[in-house]
C-alpha cells in the first residue's frame, strides 16, 4: 500500500479546499475521483496542475468497475468521501440524483472499498480508513431553546438531500458493523469560504450585493445555521483521519450560530466597506423577502465538544473573521466567479428565483 489517499468529490467546494490544504500540510499524493457535475470545478485545483502528487480521475462513485480499477491502480491507504449532490433546494426540485449519488453511489463505493480492503496485507488492512463526510442536516431541526445536537442524537432528516445523507451515514455504519470496515463519520455544520458554488447563501449574497442585485432571503430570514470556516473543517477532517477512533462519529461545528438575515446584512456591510458604490448605495436595501423553502429547517447547531475533548480540535476562525476572509476572496476573484456563473448556474438561478417570486 502506498501513502496515497483517495478523495471523492475533490473538485467541489469543500473537497478542493481539502486537497489544497492536504498537499500543503501533509504532502502525500492525492487521487481526486470526481464526476465533474455542475458543482465540480477543476479550476479550483489549477494550482496543482503540474504537481506530481495530485491526479484527477474523472468518474462516478456509482461506477463499480471504475472505482475498483482506481483502487487497484493507486492502492490508497485512506478514502475521504465528499462526493455528493449537496444543494437542498435542488433536492426539492429534483430528488432522484440525490438518491443515485448520495445513497446508491455511496453504497457502491463502500462495496468496492470493502473488496479492496479485504485483500490488503494485515498491516495495511489495519491502517486503512474510510472517512465519510456528512452533515448536521441528518438530525432535522432544533427548537429555539434546544441544546445543539450531540453525537448519537436521533436521525430526523426533513428534506430529500438530508434524507439521502442520513441513508449514506447508515450504510457507512452498516459496513463497519457487518464487515468491520474501518470507517469514521464526520457531521459538520454549514461551511463557508473560498470556492463555494454561488448558488449557496454566502457567495450568492456577496456577488449579488457587489453588483447591486436583489438579495433573496427565504421566508422571514430568521432561520438559524451554525457557520464553520471551510479551512477549519479541512483541519478537523485531517485530525479525525489521523487520530479518530474507528466506527466513531465526530461533530465538527463552528460555535457560530447566526440567523440568515443577520448573515445577509453582515455581508452587505462588508461589501459596502470593501467596495463602496454610490450608484448602488447601502446594500442592506437590496434585501428582498421571497417565498420560503418548503419544509425549511428552522435551526441547526452541533455540539463539537467531543472533537475538542478527544482530538484537541477547535475552530480557529470565528464567524466575523471568517466572513471577512470569505467576502474578500469573492471580491478578489471576479474571474473565478464569472467562470462558474454560466450554463447550469444561470438555469438554476432562473428556475429557483423566478418560482419564488424574485425578479
Ligand atoms: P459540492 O456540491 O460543492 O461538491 C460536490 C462534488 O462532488 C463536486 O465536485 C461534484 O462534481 C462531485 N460529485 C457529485 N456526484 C458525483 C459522483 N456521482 N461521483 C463522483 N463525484 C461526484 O459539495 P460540498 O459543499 O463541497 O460538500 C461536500 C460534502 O460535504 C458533501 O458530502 C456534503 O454533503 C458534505 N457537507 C457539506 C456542507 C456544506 O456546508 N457545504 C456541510 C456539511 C457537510
Ligand atoms: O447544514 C449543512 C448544510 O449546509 C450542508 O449539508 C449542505 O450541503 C449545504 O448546502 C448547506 O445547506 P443549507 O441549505 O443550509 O445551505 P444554503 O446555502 O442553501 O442555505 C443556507 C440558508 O440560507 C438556508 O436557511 C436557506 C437560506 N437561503 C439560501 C439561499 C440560497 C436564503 O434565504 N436565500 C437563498 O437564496
Amino acid at each position: 500500500m502506498r501513502d496515497t489517499i483517495l478523495v471523492t468529490g475533490g473538485a467541489g467546494f469543500i473537497g478542493s479546499n481539502f486537497i489544497l490544504s492536504w498537499i500543503r500540510e501533509r504532502r502525500s499524493p492525492v487521487i481526486n475521483l470526481d464526476l465533474l457535475t455542475y458543482a465540480g470545478n477543476p479550476a479550483n485545483l489549477a494550482s496543482l496542475e503540474d504537481n506530481r502528487r495530485y491526479r484527477l480521475a474523472v468518474g462516478d462513485i456509482g461506477d463499480a468497475q471504475f472505482v475498483a480499477n482506481l483502487l487497484r491502480e493507486h492502492q490508497p491507504r485512506a478514502i475521504v468521501h465528499f462526493a455528493a449532490e449537496s444543494h437542498v433546494d435542488r433536492s426539492i426540485a429534483s430528488p432522484e440524483p440525490f438518491i443515485r449519488t448520495n445513497v446508491l453511489g455511496t453504497q457502491i463505493l463502500l462495496e468496492e472499498t470493502r473488496r479492496y480492503w479485504a485483500e490488503l496485507w494485515d498491516e495495511d488492512r489495519q491502517a486503512f480508513r474510510f472517512l465519510h463526510v456528512s452533515t448536521d442536516e441528518v438530525y432535522g431541526s432544533l427548537g429555539p431553546g434546544d441544546r445543539p445536537f450531540t453525537e448519537g442524537a436521533a436521525y430526523a432528516p426533513t428534506n430529500p438531500y438530508a434524507a439521502s445523507k442520513a441513508a449514506a451515514d447508515h450504510l457507512v455504519r452498516a459496513y463497519h458493523c457487518t464487515w468491520g470496515l474501518p470507517v469514521l463519520i464526520t457531521n459538520s455544520s454549514n461551511n463557508f469560504g473560498p470556492y463555494q458554488f454561488p448558488e449557496k447563501l454566502i457567495p450568492l449574497m456577496t456577488l449579488n450585493a457587489l453588483e447591486g442585485q436583489p438579495l433573496p432571503v427565504y421566508g422571514d430570514g430568521l432561520q438559524s445555521r451554525d457557520w464553520l470556516f471551510v479551512e477549519d473543517h479541512c483541519a478537523a477532517i485531517r485530525t479525525v483521519l489521523e487520530n479518530g477512533r474507528i466506527g466513531e462519529t465526530y461533530h465538527i461545528g463552528g460555535n457560530s450560530e447566526r440567523r440568515n438575515l443577520d448573515v445577509v446584512t453582515a455581508i452587505c456591510d462588508l461589501v459596502d466597506e470593501m467596495r463602496p458604490d454610490p450608484a448602488i448605495g447601502p446594500r442592506r436595501k437590496l434585501v428582498t423577502f421571497v417565498e420560503d423553502r418548503p419544509g425549511h429547517d428552522r435551526r441547526y447547531a452541533l455540539d463539537a465538544a467531543k472533537m475538542a475533548r478527544e482530538l484537541g480540535w477547535r475552530p480557529s476562525e470565528d464567524f466575523d473573521s471568517g466572513l471577512r476572509k470569505a467576502v474578500r476572496w469573492y471580491l478578489d476573484h471576479p474571474a473565478w466567479a464569472e467562470s462558474v456563473r454560466t450554463g447550469a448556474y444561470l438555469d438554476w438561478i432562473r428556475q429557483n428565483y423566478v418560482e419564488r417570486g424574485a425578479s
